[in-house]
């Protein structure tokens, strides 16, 4: 199959996830047992927005690969698609990046308010684990992998993973640039948050030792690059395509890898990483052809 209709088709079982995990409501009041119609929408606002999916195609390819079952697969990876998106729907609030756009719409406080925003955010979060636990107790014969999946998802989305990175983000506004403060921040703002996938799907998967070294190695050049990146197209990319604005980090004075070293050797070292990260593959052989092919698209990517 070619890659392309590969990534196609994973995205589509993660669309498919989020909308039965989350459907439209319709109920007129509130209702016990029912997620208040005004929450659920401002949650659905931001989730079903389009977006890569990244996160979550990178969870299901990693346990296709490992001879994993796939459906056991489907709600971990759009729980890991619903913590991403709380990420960015609080990254872009006033208090933190204060964004105006996201996935190619106006961000969430934009239209529900600051406080919605707060709460869709907390709902997406809490529920991404409510669904995990769930659906860990319909697997009984592979709890023990699913709970640790749970675990690895928690402590890369937690307060020494992703929060800790944002945390650090924010403390260094209009600071010296500093190489190590600066792979800190990247290393768990976002790759803390593409490794988890890739321990998610080893774990439900039953990887050994090396595969789940190699998992890990993978996802946080994949990670590193990728923010780098992320970085270059702020200074360099087509808002329209990328579906936010354009220019925000020097407006904010972010520590990024361009204002660090200048976008060009920035280039060198995502260049390097996703080098870095294609050598990683090495144990799984032929097997890895997706993971691969999802290293070049994503090197190159405009969006
Ligand atoms: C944006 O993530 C935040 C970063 C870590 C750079 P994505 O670029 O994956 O955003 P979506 O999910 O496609 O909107
Ligand atoms: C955000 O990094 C990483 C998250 C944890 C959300 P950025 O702040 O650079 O992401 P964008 O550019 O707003 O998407
Ligand atoms: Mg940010
Ligand atoms: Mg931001
Ligand atoms: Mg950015």
């Amino acid at each position: 199959m070619a890659y392309n209709e590969q990534y196609g088709r994973y995205v589509g079982m993660v669309e498919e996830t989020l909308q039965a995990l989350l459907p439209e409501g319709g109920a007129v009041g509130p209702k016990d047992g029912e997620i208040p119609e005004h929450l659920r929408a401002s949650m659905r606002y931001s989730l079903l927005a389009g977006g890569k999916r990244v996160r979550p195609v990178l969870l299901l390819a990693a346990c296709e690969m490992l001879d994993g079952n796939l459906e056991e697969a489907r709600v971990p990876a759009a729980a890991l698609e619903m913590i991403h998106t709380y990420s960015l729907i609080h990254d872009d609030l006033p208090g933190m990046d204060d964004d105006d756009y996201r996935r190619g719409r106006p961000t969430n406080h934009r239209v529900y308010g600051v406080g919605h925003a707060i709460l869709a955010g907390d709902g997406l979060l809490n529920y991404a684990y409510e669904c995990l636990l769930q659906n860990a107790l319909s697997y009984p014969l592979n709890l023990e992998g699913h709970v640790k999946a749970a675990a690895a998802m928690a402590g890369c989305a937690g307060v020494r993973g992703m929060i800790a990175g944002q945390s650090l983000d924010l403390l260094s506004e209009h600071m010296e640039p500093d190489a190590d403060r600066l792979a800190y921040i990247h290393k768990h703002k976002t790759a803390d948050l593409m490794t988890a996938p890739l321990l998610a799907a080893g774990h439900i998967a039953g990887a050994d030792g090396e595969k789940m070294k190699a998992l890990a190695r993978f996802g946080a050049c994949v990670g590193l690059a990728f923010q780098i990146d992320d970085d270059l197209l702020d200074l360099e990319g087509d808002a329209k395509l990328l579906g936010k604005q354009t220019g925000m980090d020097a407006k904010r004075g972010k520590m990024t890898w361009p204002s660090l070293v200048g976008a060009e050797a920035a280039r060198e070292k995502a260049h390097a990483l996703w080098r870095q990260a294609e050598e990683a593959l090495a144990c799984f052989g032929e097997k890895a052809w997706f993971l691969h092919a999802f290293a070049v698209a994503l090197a190159t990517r405009e969006k």
